[in-house]
Formats: C-alpha cells, sequence, structure tokens
C-alpha cells in the first residue's frame, strides 16, 4: 500500500493530540449547560449544490488520509448512497442502506452502528442509502423530546464512542440548502472545506453554504477553504467569471479563510473511471501502466484474429467488445495529483486549526 507522507504523518503526536482532543471535547460538552456540539476531529466538503464533487471530494480525502496513516471514518449522510457506490460498498453484504445508522438515531444512541471496517486500510465508513432519508424525520421528532439543541446533537451522540478511534471523521451530505439533517451536522461539525463547481448556480449556492456557517449556532466551525473540483481549463469564460467571484470572495472572507489552490480539472472519462471502477483516482492511477499493457494486446490479438479470418478489423473488436480490458484515462494522473495536493493543504489546515482551538479551550478552561 502506497503511503503518502501527508504533513501530519502519523509519527507526529496527532494521535495523542487528538485523543486528548476528543476527551477535551467530550467533557466541555458534558460540562457545557448550552451544549456545544462538537466532535473535535470533524471534516465535510461541501456545497449545497448538486454534483458539485462533494462526495468524489470527501472519498478521496478518505483514502488519502488513510493512506497517509490518519486513522478515519468516512460517514455517509446521503439517501444516494453515493459514497458507498465512490467506495465499492454499494450491493456487498456490508451494505445496510443506512438501516443501521438510522436505528441508532432512532434510538437516541442506545443502538451502535455498524461501522464496515477497513474499507481500505485505515479507513471505515458507516454506510448511507435508502434508510437515511429517515434520518431528518427522526431529528425532527426527537426536538420534541429533547428539544432543539438535544436532537441537533444526535448524530454526536451516535459517534461518540467511536470518536477516539479515529484521527478524522469525514461527512459526506447530501445537497440542500438546509433543513434539520444540514442543521444537526453544522452544528455538531468542526471544519468545512467548500467545494464550487465553474458555474453561477453552484457559485449562489456557495453564498447558502456560507451563510450556513456564519448564521448557523455553533460558534466552532471554521472554513478551512474552498476548492474547485471540477475546473474546465478551456471555458475561458466561465472561468473568468468564477475568478472575479473567488477574487471578490477571498477580498471580502479573506481573513477569515483562504481559497486553496489548485482547482482540480475535469475529465468527464477520468469521472466514469472513478465510478465504474468504484476507486478514487489517486488509487487508479497505479493500474494504468498494466491496463494499458492488457489494451494494447487487446488491440494486437484482434488485429491478428481479423487478419486470420480474413475480415475487417473493426467487426471483430465490436464482437469482442465485452472482453476488452477497461482503459483507464490519463487525466486520472493529473487529477490525482490535484487530489493529493488538496488533502495535504487540508489536512494542514485542519491540523493547525486543531492546534488553535485547543489553544482556546485550554485558554478558557
Ligand atoms: N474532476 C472531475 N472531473 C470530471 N468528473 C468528475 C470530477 N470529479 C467528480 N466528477 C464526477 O462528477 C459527478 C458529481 O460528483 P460528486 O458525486 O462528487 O458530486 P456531489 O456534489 O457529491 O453530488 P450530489 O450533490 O449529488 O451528492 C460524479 O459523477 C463524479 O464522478
Ligand atoms: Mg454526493
Amino acid at each position: 500500500m502506497q503511503r503518502w507522507v501527508i504533513d501530519t504523518p502519523r509519527g507526529y503526536d496527532i494521535r495523542g493530540h487528538m485523543r486528548f482532543f476528543c476527551n477535551y471535547g467530550a467533557i466541555e460538552h458534558h460540562l457545557d449547560p448550552q451544549g456545544v456540539h462538537v466532535l473535535p476531529n470533524t471534516l465535510t466538503f461541501f456545497n449545497s449544490k448538486g454534483g458539485s464533487g462533494k462526495t468524489t471530494m470527501n472519498c478521496s480525502h478518505a483514502v488519502a488520509s488513510a493512506a497517509a496513516g490518519w486513522n478515519t471514518l468516512l460517514v455517509d449522510l446521503d439517501a444516494q448512497g453515493s459514497a458507498g457506490r465512490q467506495m465499492g460498498v454499494k450491493k456487498t453484504p456490508d451494505d445496510d442502506e443506512g438501516q443501521s445508522l438510522r436505528d441508532a438515531i432512532a434510538m437516541h444512541g442506545r443502538a451502535a452502528p455498524n461501522i464496515v471496517r477497513d474499507v481500505r486500510p485505515g479507513l471505515d465508513m458507516i454506510v448511507g442509502g435508502k434508510h437515511t432519508v429517515e434520518i431528518p424525520e427522526l431529528l425532527l421528532s426527537a426536538e420534541r423530546t429533547l428539544g432543539r439543541d438535544g436532537a441537533h446533537g444526535l448524530i454526536e451522540t451516535v459517534l461518540a464512542p467511536y470518536a477516539g478511534d479515529y484521527d478524522l471523521i469525514v461527512f459526506d451530505l447530501p445537497p440542500a440548502p438546509g433543513g434539520v439533517l444540514h442543521d444537526s451536522i453544522f452544528a455538531t461539525l468542526h471544519y468545512v472545506v467548500y467545494t464550487v463547481a465553474p458555474n453561477q448556480m453552484s457559485i449562489d449556492s456557495l453564498e447558502q453554504a456560507w451563510t450556513m456557517v456564519v448564521q448557523g449556532p455553533n460558534p466552532d466551525l471554521e472554513v478551512l477553504g474552498l476548492c474547485v473540483p471540477m475546473w474546465q481549463a478551456n471555458a475561458k469564460k466561465k472561468n473568468a467569471g468564477l475568478k472575479s467571484f473567488l477574487d471578490n470572495l477571498s477580498g471580502q472572507m479573506g481573513g477569515y479563510f483562504s481559497l486553496i489552490d489548485p482547482v482540480v480539472s475535469r475529465s468527464d472519462t477520468a469521472g466514469a473511471d472513478m465510478v465504474s471502477e468504484q476507486k478514487l483516482a489517486i488509487e487508479l492511477v497505479p493500474l494504468i501502466p498494466q491496463r494499458k499493457k492488457e489494451y494494447f494486446n487487446w488491440i494486437k490479438e484482434t488485429k491478428a484474429e481479423a487478419k486470420k479470418q480474413g475480415r475487417d478489423v473493426s467487426e471483430v473488436r465490436k464482437e469482442r467488445k465485452a472482453s476488452e480490458p477497461a482503459r483507464l484515462s490519463e487525466s486520472l494522473i493529473t487529477i490525482a495529483e490535484e487530489h493529493k495536493r488538496i488533502t495535504i493543504e487540508v489536512n494542514s489546515r485542519f491540523r493547525a486549526a486543531q492546534g488553535e482551538y485547543l489553544a482556546s479551550l485550554m485558554e478558557s478552561a
């Protein structure tokens, strides 16, 4: 298993630091009558706009962080179950389609969610799916008995017993401009990285997503940055619009967070490869040389067969299509590099922010 050096390797005291941190957070939570609902090591890539690259970035970040040595938990809160699809868990025996998490929330934490172990080395996952759709309703009905803060803290209550086992918990949220599930997560969450696709609708949604943070009830929620997961280098007009928007945003909010550079290139073939192979770009790159070899062999074989049978090579290829080895696009290499850079940057900001948060807790203690 390839391991990348991310600027907080396990050797550094991040694990002890986090453990201490988690315990401290838990103590603070229990002591605080107002209830500050923060699992300290939680992160999400988010935009309220659908299709803005949230799931891809969350999965990629979780996989890369685990490969770098951080014990990581990925929690899918989207009834589409896209993270399970991306990670290769969908429709396997491990896929409970969100049932155990829904039950754990319904039982107010007295039942345990099913944690699928080692979906990748060092990466565990709580799967989402059709049952996840019931979670907002459960949270709403919990408001009647537990009050708003209590209901919003339920996901934290369910996950708190496991928080100490992980250096990082990554949530994958569905697209939505608000609602009880998002309120709940934004009340629990500690770090967010915005994703924005290069189009006006995604930019509009970013303003909504931004409001969820600044107007939300969680003073400890911090924005680590913003990235563009599907940058189209040749879409000059779109990019000019996005660039001026981002410059403007950076100017307005630059004191609060800075943008994450670089962007991730858009490649539809690479996007399709990631979904069909159920692996992230960073995992597919090592397979490219072997796949290329298989593909060239296949080309050679079909040519030879066509010659032997005196037939047109395109006919033979069509017949043998089913056995064509899947090609992997070269653009995966670029995307893998860009994903990796974003992971490194986010995790170093995450570590720095954790340090600051810890210091602020110590000061107020
Ligand atoms: N760099 C990229 N280039 C091209 N396609 C990409 C890239 N990154 C992601 N995709 C594809 O774009 C689609 C949308 O991405 P993704 O599912 O990550 O977005 P999302 O914000 O999670 O969507 P939803 O709001 O439905 O949850 C997916 O099919 C994904 O494989
Ligand atoms: Mg998604």
